[in-house]
């Protein structure tokens, strides 16, 4: 039971009611009958794929939460410090284990912090607000449920302060690097002068590194992905047999990105009926589930300022294989935003 004084602390918002299953049906649709074939990533986020992401953070093949939660839990106090007070907007926070550390280093130095998560998940992001506002009685949350992007464009998510805005778990590495710039210019373009954005990125290493932390030995990150095939027949009335594909990924060092795919194991037609769609696989077809991008410090840097920022600061790992960089909105994009208004 959550007290009185905690939930007059809570706000939920709803920012989009009933967008996602069209645009679920409408993007199975386009990447299926697309060639060659692929599913956005983003659908692979229902109830279960949460929950089986939440299990990929904790195996140590996966080693990308382990050290951000190292780095914030190390460094968050000087990333603080070089901030002052901040009202905080997260996009994406999922069970709020990164989150955590910065409303605690937030709450150190001010009597109040308001925060402001916006999450897709309806269910991870009540749970994660009852429980912060219930566990830190200095914290006013306003969680919005939507689009990350379509509610930071359509709401002003400020007091007075500063807006720090974190986005981490190198979720910005699952967009292709021009989709990846044009979503720092949308964030950039909501901001002010002074406000920032945290920015989690995981960093380029070796193939077998990379190709072990994306399907370790357990099958957690197989299952994860073989969910979408699974979601496609819950929600939309497919006809696919799991055991019929098999899930590969490969590193392509040339852009750096390693790419997830569900592989045809024998040529096959599935049917999906609410869709009234037949689509044929051949034998050993991919179809691409998701793309996860990595950077070097040049990189960050280049998109950072492509997109209305300045890389200010970066904190890594003593082996430099993970980077949380504070990046600050420029003179010239809060320019820009002034002239639009
Ligand atoms: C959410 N995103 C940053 C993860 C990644 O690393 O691309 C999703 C993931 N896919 C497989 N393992 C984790």
């Amino acid at each position: 039971m959550i007290e009185a004084d905690a939930l007059s602390r809570l706000t939920i918002v709803e920012e989009e009611p009933a967008a996602s299953n069209a645009s679920f049906a409408a993007d199975v649709r386009r990447g299926l009958s697309a060639t060659p074939k692929f599913l956005p990533a983003r659908h692979l986020y229902d109830a279960i794929g949460s929950a089986l992401y939440e299990a990929i953070m904790l195996l140590p093949e996966y080693y990308l939460t382990r050290l951000e939660c190292e780095i914030l839990g190390h460094d968050a106090p000087a990333m603080l410090k070089a901030l002052g007070d901040v009202e905080i907007v997260e996009l994406g926070p999922g069970d709020g284990r990164k989150s955590r550390i910065i409303l605690e280093a937030a709450l150190d130095r001010s009597p109040v912090v308001r925060y402001h998560p916006i999450d897709i998940s309806r269910s991870s992001l009540r749970a994660l607000s009852e429980r912060l506002v219930a566990e830190y009685d200095r914290l006013i949350v306003t969680a919005h449920h939507g689009d990350y992007l379509q509610t930071l464009q359509r709401r002003f998510l400020r007091g007075s302060g500063r807006v720090l805005v974190l986005f981490l778990g190198s979720s910005i590495g699952n967009y292709e690097p021009t989709e990846a710039h044009l979503l720092l210019r949308m964030i950039a373009d909501t901001l002010a002068p002074g406000d920032a954005l945290l920015l989690g990125v995981d960093l380029k290493k070796s193939r077998e590194e990379l190709e072990l932390a994306y399907d370790d030995p357990g099958g957690v990150t197989a299952a994860f992905n073989r969910n979408i095939l699974a979601r496609i027949n819950r929600e939309l009335g497919g006809t696919f047999d799991l055991h019929a594909f098999r899930f590969c990924v490969a590193y392509d060092e040339q852009r750096a990105c390693v790419d997830s795919f569900q592989v045809a194991r024998r040529a096959q037609r599935v049917r999906i009926g609410a869709l009234d769609l037949d689509v044929e696989f051949l034998e050993g077809e991919r179809v691409l589930t998701e793309s996860s991008y990595k950077y070097d410090l040049a990189g960050i840097s280049a998109m950072a300022s492509g997109s209305g920022f300045t890389l200010s600061r970066t904190w890594a790992d003593p082996a430099g294989r993970y980077s949380v960089n504070l990046l600050e909105v420029t003179a010239a994009s809060s320019q820009r935003r002034a002239r639009s208004q």
